[in-house]
């Protein structure tokens, strides 16, 4: 009796706090969805009814996997799977940022008309469901915002990486383009003059691109497909429900930017002690002696089955030269041809649990891209890298790591065997490598809660208090324009151009009226 009337108590305090929110990522990326998933546990354990809208299935995710449970609700979509699967990017050199960034509105126009077909949009579209707030992962996202102005909630935005100009300028914090490189340019973050001066001027015109060219493009398709009475544009529902900003980023491990409150950094969210490995490969790394064992992933957004021969060539003869076992993340095994010789101490795998294998004690290297996860992985567990950045922010990435000494950077366009064995050996055998590893790697724990802790309280603190109108500056008021303050140095400028000419007026007065006089003096004589 006591028993049942305190389980009661305890049920209805765990429901008076208990929220209904709504997380929408039809657009994903493995890596990001690796990010927001600990999000959606944590939710769920705190007792609050989540729906997790995701356009990937389940596959792959060993320990990582979700599970539909009383207060998850899981809504997948199969079509987007396929577009959310491969996203059409490889190692060649058109995919650079400056090319994404061109082919941006192409993208958005595919992704929009995918997800204004999806079921599972206008299951949401049409239901009756109320939702104290909702949480759309922020890349490439934006055509799902509509479904924020139907549900009328506050609604956060998570972006799996650093963010984009755009997602700062969404919350209007600072972009800071002195010292903080977007990924257009992708300096570190000491720039000379000429660098400031591209990263501000390529920096100011993302936004301004973002928000004139790639935004009316969600728009016109929401127009053209969804027939919602004085729907809203996205710029004014964002700017209308949006909260707060979750970034994968940490103090210890990015370059710091300067925020407003509504950007919380959360990088690391998802690291944990390792979990023991399958058998077979765990026999396979213990059985690699000494020596130890090196991973090699380029992540899940390119397949390694994409790279060009000739770099496979390079890396397999170079791997043949070692005493170490390869464990190298290969997604089709046909890409590799018959006649092709194996070194007996690789290992190709379709799917790695990455930060399991970076947790054991016979791993020496991790040889990757350098995606935001793989070096929070890598840095967690004290593994020292070889970095090939592609694009996005594996670049900016690349570079930090380097500057932090615990990773060795090299570009595709000049590798060759002798240049990736060297890095190789020297990372091996210096251990100015692991001892500058074991720094960052402190820095990046030492925080003073959790990342999920600080994620979670935040949003609940968005939640009880009605979208936390208070944390907005007043710039979320503004235009673009005066938000950059170009109406400001449009002033100066023409104070300026006033001020010289009445001073050139001046001057001219005095000097050619003492030149009259003269005159006059030379015409009296
Ligand atoms: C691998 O080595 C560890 C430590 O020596 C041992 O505990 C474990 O049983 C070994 N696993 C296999 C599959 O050999
Ligand atoms: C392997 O076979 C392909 C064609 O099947 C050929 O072009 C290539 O030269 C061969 N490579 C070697 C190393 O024999
Ligand atoms: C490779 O190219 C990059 C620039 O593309 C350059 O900074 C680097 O020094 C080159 N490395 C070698 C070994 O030539
Ligand atoms: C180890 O690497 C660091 C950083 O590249 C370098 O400064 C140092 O001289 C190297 N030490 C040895 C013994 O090669």
């Amino acid at each position: 009796m006591v028993l049942s009337a305190f389980l009661l108590l305890f049920l209805s305090m765990e429901l008076s706090v208990a929220h209904r929110i709504l997380f929408l990522s039809p657009i994903s990326t493995r890596s990001h969805t690796n990010f927001v998933k600990p999000v959606i546990k944590g939710l769920v354990e705190r007792g609050h009814f989540v729906t997790y809208w995701n356009g990937l299935l389940a596959k792959n995710q060993g320990a990582n996997a979700l599970d539909e449970t009383a207060n998850l609700r899981l809504l997948y979509s199969p079509e987007l799977d396929e577009l959310c699967d491969d996203h059409n990017v490889d190692f060649g050199a058109g995919t650079n940022n400056v090319y994404l960034l061109f082919e941006l509105p192409k993208r958005m126009e595919k992704y929009c008309k995918a997800i204004y077909r999806d079921p599972v949009f206008h299951q949401l579209m049409d239901s009756q469901e109320q939702y104290d707030l909702i949480i759309v992962e922020a890349a490439v996202n934006e055509c799902i915002l509509p479904l924020v102005h139907k549900f009328d909630a506050p609604f956060i935005y998570t972006m799996g990486a650093m963010p984009m100009p755009w997602h700062l300028d969404a919350v209007s914090s600072p972009l800071a383009f002195d010292h903080y490189s977007h990924i257009g340019s992708s300096y570190k973050n000491e720039m000379n003059f000429w660098q400031r001066t591209y990263n501000t001027l390529s920096g100011v015109f993302s936004v301004y691109y973002w928000r004139w060219i790639v935004m009316p493009v969600a728009d016109r398709l929401a127009a053209e497909t969804l027939h919602i009475e004085n729907l809203p544009t996205i710029e004014k529902i964002e700017n209308k429900y949006l909260s707060l900003l979750i970034l994968n980023t940490n103090l210890g491990l990015n370059y710091q930017m300067a925020t407003t409150p509504a950007v919380i950094q959360a990088g690391g969210i998802n690291l944990g002690p390792a979990k023991p490995l399958p058998h077979d490969l765990e026999k396979f790394v213990n059985d690699s002696g000494d020596a130890g064992c090196i991973i090699v992933s380029f992540g899940s957004l390119l397949r390694t089955s994409d790279l060009p021969d000739d770099m496979r060539r390079l890396f397999l003869s170079t791997f043949a030269r070692l005493p170490q076992r390869i464990l190298w993340k290969w997604e089709d095994k046909n890409k590799i041809g018959n006649n092709e010789s194996i070194p007996s101490n690789v290992k190709f795998m379709s799917w790695l649990p990455q930060a399991d294998l970076l947790g054991h004690p016979k791993m020496r290297l991790f040889i990757t891209h350098g995606g935001v996860n793989s070096i929070q992985e890598a840095v967690y567990h004290n593994i020292p890298l070889i970095i090939l950045p592609v694009f996005i922010d594996q670049p900016i990435n690349a570079k930090k790591a380097e500057d932090d000494g615990f990773a060795i950077h090299l570009d595709w366009s000049n590798l060759t065997e002798e240049i990736l064995f060297d890095a190789i050996q020297k990372i091996l055998t210096n251990s100015s490598y692991a001892g500058k590893m074991e720094k960052v790697s402190e820095l990046m724990r030492d925080q003073m809660e959790t990342p999920l802790d600080r994620v979670i309280y935040w949003i609940e603190y968005i939640i009880r208090h009605d979208g936390a109108p208070h944390l907005r500056t007043a710039s979320r008021k503004l235009s673009l324009h005066q938000r950059f303050l170009f109406d400001v140095m449009l002033f100066v400028f023409l104070v300026d151009i006033l001020m010289f000419y009445v001073f050139i007026r001046v001057i001219r007065y005095f000097c050619c009226s003492g030149r009259i006089r003269k005159c006059d003096l030379k015409k009296n004589n």
